[in-house]
């Protein structure tokens, strides 16, 4: 069976890895200015067809199915990719995810209303497209409050943190427009946790423990799982939330919801229709890693056991040098990219495994504070 993705980042590479040995074939489509280097070696590596941007869709898909080997089944490894062309491509196989839910995710208004839409609770945002939208969001919410544009963000990329009426003047003084983007009330987490589901073609579902995140600058740079201290009335709106969103969307493949514990309230931040930073640990950590659940479910095939092996960190390996004679231990894994080094790019991440939970945490500290002494 050939599997076609969309992209050709680290994601891709991990989804192959993981694939290549149920018997798998990879076929994946590059859009411009992407190296293929994270794939290298692991399948047929196809570039965008010449002269795509003027195509019409119908024939834009036949050529890509065509470029990729026909493959039987194509998914994505990323949010930003023309979902038009998803579409079209179901004439020829399927495709997990649904690009509906790629095309909710894909504009964080739309991702917010989907959330409301199934009763889960989030922070107070306001969408606007305007200046005189933003000012007046901004009256209504109050400071402190974090601005994104609906669209083309991720790692915290065109976000905005703001905290006085001074930031809000420099930020409308730096731009001359302002493209839709949410206003979200600024929330004091004491965590932020993560849910890494995943649905089979026939509806069967199986989910990870949450995973517990921390973030630097609005970029990941470790998880620890299970989650710790997750207490019962915690366990119950995690369910809750995982039954409204498997409920209310059309999903087969591996979808995570990343989410902010504020005083023992879960409030969700966003979705990502597609294996998760935050679920890595699960190559090592779990019985069956994310990668692999996702490939079993586009597939057709059963899916794996979620049960966890002791407990598991992630450090992101973010714009640093790091190699595997410095990274490996005994419980110790590396994963590399295959990508060059620029700052604060993943490059790779090491999983730890151990277990013993307070081991585990203090190896995870004693590993992110050797990789960054700041
Ligand atoms: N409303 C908020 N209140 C507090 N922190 C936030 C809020 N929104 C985002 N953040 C912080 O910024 C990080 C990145 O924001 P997120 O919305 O997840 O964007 P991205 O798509 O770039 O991951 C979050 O993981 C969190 O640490
Ligand atoms: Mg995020």
């Amino acid at each position: 069976m050939r599997i076609g993705i969309i992209g050709c980042g680290q994601l891709a590479r991990m989804l192959a890895l993981a694939g290549w040995p149920l018997g798998l074939k990879f076929s994946f489509l590059a859009e411009p200015g992407d190296t293929g280097d994270c794939v290298r070696g692991l399948g047929e590596l196809v570039p965008m067809p010449d002269g795509f941007e003027a195509m019409a869709i119908t024939e834009l898909a036949e050529k890509v199915y065509t470029s990729l080997e026909k493959p039987d089944v194509i998914t994505v490894e990323k949010e930003s990719v023309p979902v038009d062309l998803l579409e079209a491509l179901k004439k020829y196989c399927a495709v997990y995810p649904d690009p509906k839910a790629v095309r909710i995710c894909q504009n964080r208004g739309c991702e917010k209303e989907f959330i409301e839409g199934v009763g889960a609770a989030m922070a107070p945002k306001i969408v606007v497209n305007t200046a005189a939208e933003l000012k007046l969001a901004i009256e209504q919410l109050g400071f402190p409050v974090i601005v994104k544009t609906c669209e083309d963000g991720y790692d915290g990329l065109n976000q905005w943190k703001m905290d006085t009426a001074g930031d809000l003047t420099e930020f409308l003084e730096s731009r001359d427009s302002i493209v839709e983007s949410v206003v979200e009330k600024r929330v004091n987490f004491s965590r932020e946790i993560s849910l890494i589901l995943v649905r089979a073609a026939d509806g069967r579902t199986a989910s990870y423990p949450a995973t517990q995140n921390w973030h630097e600058g609005g970029i990941l740079r470790a998880s620890l799982a299970p989650a710790q201290d997750i207490d019962e009335g915690l366990a119950k709106q995690i369910q809750d939330l995982t039954e409204r969103v498997l409920g209310n969307i059309d999903y087969v493949g591996v979808l995570a919801i990343e989410c902010f514990v504020v005083d023992g309230k879960l409030l969700v931040n966003e979705l990502a229709p597609r294996v998760h930073n935050s679920g890595h640990w699960t190559q090592q950590g779990a019985a069956t890693s994310q990668f692999e659940n996702h490939l079993r479910a586009i597939a057709g095939l059963p899916l794996g056991s979620t049960e966890v092996h002791g407990f598991a960190g992630m450090v992101n390996l973010l714009g640093v040098e790091v190699t595997a004679q410095t990274a490996l231990k005994p419980n110790a894994f590396f994963h590399t990219y295959n990508k060059s080094v620029r700052p604060n790019r993943k490059v790779g991440h090491i999983n730890i495994v151990h277990n013993d939970a307070e081991a585990m945490k203090k190896q995870l500290d004693a590993t992110i504070a050797a990789i960054y002494s700041d």
